[in-house]
């Protein structure tokens, strides 16, 4: 599966709910998760993120992140249409240190 990871926190752009063809996605207050139950793996959700916040598990950069997007996914609602993203979403695209500031 494909996994969201640091850097969507506080940027939520949801370009990526826009292409996945399995509505896989799930949105808290300032993140957005993937079901690895439902993704099938296409890879077209990637390119799109501004935030370059989506990678395969396979990525040494999604370990942190395959735990909190598989139970997250499981309470969050379902997201299928991009929203209004945060007003200052630029300003936190690149900060470090955001896990902390995670909504559940
Ligand atoms: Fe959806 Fe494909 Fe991204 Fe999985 S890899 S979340 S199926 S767009
Ligand atoms: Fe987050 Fe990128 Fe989607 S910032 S909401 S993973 S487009």
């Amino acid at each position: 599966a494909y996994v969201v990871t640091e850097n969507c926190i506080r940027c939520k752009y949801m370009d990526c709910v826009e292409v996945c063809p399995v509505d896989c996605f799930y949105a808290g207050e300032n993140f957005l998760v993937i079901s690895p139950e439902e993704c099938i793996d296409c890879g077209v959700c990637e390119p799109e993120c501004p935030a370059e916040a989506i990678f395969p598990d396979s990525d040494d950069r999604s370990t942190d992140w395959i735990e909190i997007n598989a139970e997250l996914s499981k309470s969050w609602p379902n997201i299928t249409r991009k929203e209004n993203t945060p007003s200052d979403a630029d300003e936190w695209n690149g900060k470090p240190d955001k896990k902390d500031m995670l909504s559940r």
